[in-house]
């Protein structure tokens, strides 16, 4: 495991996107775990810079997201769908069908979880998974458990994941109370797994995660037993 501390957001986010850029490069068809939240913010915009600057192509590649609210379709302003439309997909030349978030309106859910894990690996799995981190540790939408569900599953998220996301919704009632996750299967069978963090009040939970003992309680701490993971945290 590599941890690197760089001083600010943006350094976290040149860092990031750095590394993207070399997968697509170095592999066109890529397929990259994605996700959501402030801290990928800056990454998508530096990747969107390099599309522009003509040095990115994304037309071979796959996203595979890694979480949705249940009960938001694609078109509310708070759905993960919606964020990547609006953070990425759209501005750079990814083919709409080859990306992937869950559906947090199928009909029928536990259908919509195996056929998403059916589609990853189909895929042969993520080349190259982006995470960011809870204030609880959860990856995704995994939250501190006694056991993991390995794969993707819908979770009932714990309040204080409501409270930390409250910010995005008028108010915390607007908040949904369940999600749609990738598993933690997934998630470990990544080729590389890239996990973004900044500012201090990240600090404590990423040292408990990568400094201190592996536990569901802490689900970030079992990226621990990954072959291949980074974390950039950065300080401000
Ligand atoms: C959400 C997402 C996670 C994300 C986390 C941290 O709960 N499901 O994937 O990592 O928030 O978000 P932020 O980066 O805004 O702190």
């Amino acid at each position: 495991m590599k941890i690197i501390t760089v001083s600010s957001y943006e350094e976290m986010s040149r860092q990031a996107a750095n590394r993207i850029a070399a997968q697509v490069i170095s592999k066109p068809n890529s397929v990259l775990g994605l996700a959501t939240g402030s801290s990928p913010v800056g990454t998508y915009r530096r990747l969107i810079e390099m599309y522009e600057a003509g040095d990115l192509d994304f037309s071979e590649v796959t996203s595979i997201n890694l979480d949705e609210y249940l009960g938001l379709d694609g078109t509310h302003d708070q759905s993960y769908r919606y964020f990547m439309q609006e953070n990425l997909f759209r501005h750079i030349n990814i083919r709409p069908e080859n990306t992937y978030v869950p559906s947090g309106v199928a009909a029928d859910i536990a259908k919509e979880c195996k056929e998403y894990d059916a589609r990853i690996d189909a895929y042969g799995g993520i080349d190259l998974q982006l995470l960011g981190i809870g204030l609880d540790g959860h990856i995704g939408f995994n939250e501190p458990a006694t056991t993991f569900q390995t794969g993707t599953h819908v979770v009932d998220l714990h309040p204080s994941t409501i409270t930390a996301n409250a910010r995005f919704f008028a108010d915390e009632s607007q908040v949904p109370r369940k999600a749609i996750t990738m598993g933690m299967t997934a998630i470990m069978q990544a080729k590389k797994v890239l996990l973004i963090a900044n500012g201090p009040a990240k600090k404590e939970i990423v040292e408990k995660a990568f400094y201190g003992p592996v536990t569901p309680e802490v689900p970030a701490s079992i990226l621990q037993l990954h072959r291949d993971v980074t974390v950039i945290f950065g300080e401000t």
